[in-house]
């Protein structure tokens, strides 16, 4: 199979070596080899998360955890941030697990503004004790406001608030304990650019409190086990994805001993800039509000009505894959990843494709 270039949000690019570090000779899950392994392992993660939380290494995909939050989380009712796909999603999940869901509601590509959030929990004060906000909407290609949503929500002391990071950890700062975050969660890949079967997470002592008091909180998602296990033994509660822990491990080491964390972040808004202005100075306009434009994907607006399906047709004949618009979007966006282990070159050799295929 002729493998194409990934500028796509998810599964993202795979560089050889790290396909390679995940064949290494399989370890038993209850070995010392492996507690070796997630001990060294643990302090990176929470390095690049700019946290002393606990953090969970989850076999699952990210949405795995999206629902381990609400049945760890929820006592009350939920507040579900909803702007997207992925946000919509999550208040599904919700209403899944028998919790009731008070819904804020913003059009596609619109923010969660902090006032909108304050709103809404003032009107329901005391009914609400978990916040579920999407820190990127995959779907619009926008990026909400955590940091100042979570001051908003540290006005009222018994709501938490969780936050998907999907699509943006690895590509964006997320200051874990400076911002007060209860729990994070994302899929290694997507800015992690390893391949899917992993979440991480990461989950403040507020939250873990909180856990204890929720009944029902289920069985493969207890976070109550994934931090015992850890902290007793650094192991996981049950088999882990081995191959994907070791890998992520040799991506953590590149990342800080190598690239350097600012670094990553800088190069992450140059890659998104470079996206943004081929595509206005090409005639297109940006999908998401202004101003909450994502640094790890672009959403364009399908302004000159090119057929994206015909776009990606051609790109696939010269080794590369974008994304159409999601779901109802389709044709009427077209999304480009630029996140993880796409760089600067990779992206200049996309862009003289595409304006080769549909002209400048
Ligand atoms: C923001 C966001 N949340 C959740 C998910 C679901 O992730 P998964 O498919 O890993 O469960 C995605 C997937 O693209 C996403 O982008």
């Amino acid at each position: 199979m002729a493998h194409k270039k990934l500028f796509i949000p998810g599964p993202t690019e795979v560089l050889p070596d790290i396909l390679e570090a995940m064949s290494m000779p399989m370890i038993g899950h209850r070995s010392k080899d492996y507690a070796a392994l997630q001990a060294e392992l643990i302090p990176k993660v929470q390095k690049c998360l700019y946290t002393k939380n606990q953090i969970i290494l989850s076999t699952s995909s990210s949405t795995g955890l999206m629902e381990g939050a609400v049945r760890n989380f929820a006592n009350k009712k939920v507040l579900a941030c909803m702007c997207g796909a992925f946000s919509d999603r999550w208040a599904k999940i919700a209403k899944a697990n028998g919790k009731e869901v008070i819904e804020l509601k913003v059009d596609w590509g619109k923010a969660i503004k902090p006032e909108m959030v304050d709103k809404a929990l003032s009107e329901n004060k005391g009914e609400i004790d978990l916040v579920l906000l999407v820190m990127n909407e995959t779907s619009t290609g926008l990026m909400n406001p955590v940091k100042e949503i979570k001051q908003v929500v540290d006005k009222y002391e018994d709501v938490i608030m969780a936050v998907d990071a999907v699509s943006a950890m690895m590509a964006v700062p997320i200051y874990t304990d400076e911002w007060g975050l209860d729990f994070v969660l994302a899929g290694v890949q997507k800015a992690w650019s390893l391949p899917p079967g992993l979440a991480v997470g990461t989950i403040s002592e507020k939250a873990l409190e909180r856990a204890k008091t929720v009944e029902n909180r289920g069985y493969y998602f207890d976070f109550l086990e994934f931090v015992k296990r850890s902290v007793e033994k650094n192991q996981t509660p049950c088999t882990p994805v081995i191959s994907l822990i070791g890998a992520l491990n040799v991506v953590c080491d590149r990342i800080l001993n190598e690239e350097g964390l600012d670094n990553r972040w800088a190069r992450h808004e140059r890659q998104a800039k470079m996206v943004r202005d081929w595509a206005l100075s090409r005639g297109f306009e940006m999908f998401p509000e202004e101003g909450y434009w994502s640094v790890s994907l672009s959403c364009i607006k399908n302004t000159r009505g090119i057929s994206v399906a015909d776009l990606n047709t051609e790109l696939g004949k010269r080794g590369k894959m974008i994304s159409n618009g999601y779901g109802k979007m389709k044709e009427e966006t077209f999304r480009i990843a630029h996140m993880g282990d796409i760089y600067e070159k990779d992206l200049e050799e996309l862009l003289a494709d595409i304006d080769d295929i549909i002209g400048t």
